[in-house]
Formats: structure tokens, C-alpha cells, sequence
């Protein structure tokens, strides 16, 4: 059993054409509660058995190269959730991050976080800041943390810092390229992603990264994110690399 299941994952592996990885994999890790419940279990179950797809994903991106890994761990949405989940979410990112220094520090993972962090609880703020200052010298891949994060509220702050700047007499307003705007972003350093998977089933990007992904490629599965595992992203890799990226163009154009 075990050998089959590391066959079908070495074949997909070995589907993958390493010279041509998406630089940089956006996630919305999505469908905890309902597998959760599908087992008549508390929804904080399904969230906790979410912790091991991190580290597959995480750990298995970092070996085939991909550089950039971000992932969507608590929207500024999610606050509406009934407190308890909420608390019980933030204690439980207070565990990960600490139990999963060796993880990042094993795989020379840097960790980088976007959205409001300072809104964060202070334990999970405090656990969180530490965690990216042990890994800031980490150079093999970056780990984002999309944490209270809301892609218009990302957008929002980006038009004000610009309004403010032009003001200063910084930015020429008349001539604001999309580089610039890029720049105001939380993600000014990294690269567009290319390949956005969600999981669970749901087809929405529930206010994720709006401006980053114009041009990535969506991927939805219906495997709920704690059954998502090492197989299920090189699927999802080995899809993207299927599709014709035209960007405007013809298929013509691109040959
Ligand atoms: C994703 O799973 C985790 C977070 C949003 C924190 P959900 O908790 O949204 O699970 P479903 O969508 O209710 O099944
Ligand atoms: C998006 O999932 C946020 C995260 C994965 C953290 P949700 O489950 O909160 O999204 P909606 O509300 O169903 O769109
Ligand atoms: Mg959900």
C-alpha cells in the first residue's frame, strides 16, 4: 500500500518540469471545518489536522525550487466567526509557528507574513515576529503568511501611502505606473504569483491578493485542505503546466 502511494507520487514528480515552476504558489487553504464535520467533529479539529498539509506543502515546494509560497491562514472576514474558533485559531497559529521552527529552519525557509499583524493577538503577534526574525538569513524559499489580510484593505492603504507621497511631492501622479502601484503593496517583493490554488470546492478568491493575481492561473480542487498532500499540489503543478499561458496573445503568437 504505502509503496504504491509512493509510486504514484514519484510518477507525478517526475511529471513536473522543473525549468518551467511557477515561481511563486498562492493558497486558500479552505474546507477545515466541513471536514471537520464530515466526521462529526469540531470545526478547531479540522483546523488542527490543517497544520500537517501546511508542512507538506510547505516542505515539498521548497524541494523542487519553487521560491515563493503564500499562504492564506486568517482573512480580516474571519473575525465574524464565533470568538471561540477565532481564539482557538490564533493559539493554535501560536503552536505552529513555534513547534515549526525546526521544519523552516531544516528546509532554509524564510518566513515573511502579510495583512494588519499588529491587530493579531499579542501571543500570536509576538510568535509571529519571532518567527521571522529567526528565519530572515533563510534564502532557500519564502514562506508568506496572509494573516487578517484583506486584499482592498491592502489596495485601500496602497492608494492613501500614494495620495500621501504625491503630496510630498515623491510621486508624480500623472505618470503613477503599475510598477509604482506594485511597490505600495504588502508584496512589493515578490513576484506575481502564477498558480492560485484553493481547495474544498469553492470557485472565489474571497478577497485574496486581487491586484497580484491578474494573470495566475486558477486551480480548484475539491480535496479539503487537511487531505491536501504532497500528490495533490504536484497535480495541481503539473496542471498549470498543461495550459497555454497566452496573456493577451494568440497561440500562434507563443510559438
Ligand atoms: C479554512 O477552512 C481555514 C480558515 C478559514 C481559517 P474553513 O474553516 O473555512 O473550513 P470550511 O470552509 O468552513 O469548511
Ligand atoms: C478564505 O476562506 C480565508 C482563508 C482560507 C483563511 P473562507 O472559508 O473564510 O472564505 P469564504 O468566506 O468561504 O469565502
Ligand atoms: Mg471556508
Amino acid at each position: 500500500m504505502w509503496f504504491k502511494i509512493a509510486e504514484i507520487i514519484k510518477n507525478l514528480q517526475e511529471k513536473i518540469d522543473l525549468e518551467r515552476l511557477p515561481e511563486h504558489i498562492a493558497v486558500i487553504m479552505d474546507g477545515n471545518g466541513r471536514w471537520a464535520k464530515h466526521q462529526n467533529k469540531p470545526r478547531v479539529f479540522g483546523h488542527r489536522n490543517g497544520v500537517k498539509a501546511v508542512r507538506e506543502v510547505t516542505e515539498a515546494c521548497a524541494e523542487l525550487g519553487v521560491k515563493y509560497l503564500t499562504l492564506y491562514a486568517f482573512s480580516q472576514e474571519n473575525w465574524n466567526r464565533p470568538k471561540l474558533e477565532v481564539s482557538a485559531l490564533m493559539g493554535l497559529l501560536v503552536d505552529t509557528l513555534t513547534k515549526e521552527m525546526a521544519t523552516l529552519t531544516k528546509n532554509d525557509i524564510k518566513l515573511e507574513a502579510i495583512g494588519n499583524i499588529s491587530q493579531l493577538p499579542r501571543s500570536t503577534y509576538n510568535a509571529l515576529l519571532k518567527g521571522i526574525e529567526r528565519t530572515k538569513s533563510n534564502s532557500r524559499m519564502t514562506l508568506v503568511l496572509a494573516l487578517n489580510y484583506s486584499s482592498r484593505v491592502e489596495i485601500t492603504r496602497a492608494a492613501q501611502a500614494i495620495a500621501e507621497d504625491a503630496k510630498l511631492g515623491n510621486v508624480d501622479i500623472s505618470t503613477l505606473s503599475e510598477d509604482t502601484f506594485s511597490s505600495y503593496l504588502e508584496t512589493a517583493a515578490y513576484p506575481d504569483p502564477e498558480l492560485l490554488i484553493r481547495t474544498s470546492g469553492e470557485q472565489r478568491i474571497s478577497n485574496y491578493l486581487l491586484w497580484q493575481i491578474a494573470y495566475a492561473e486558477l486551480y480548484f480542487t475539491q480535496v479539503f485542505w487537511p487531505d491536501f498532500e504532497r500528490e495533490h499540489l504536484y497535480e495541481a503543478i503539473v496542471d498549470y503546466q498543461s495550459r497555454e499561458r497566452r496573456f493577451g496573445k494568440t497561440s500562434e503568437q507563443l510559438v
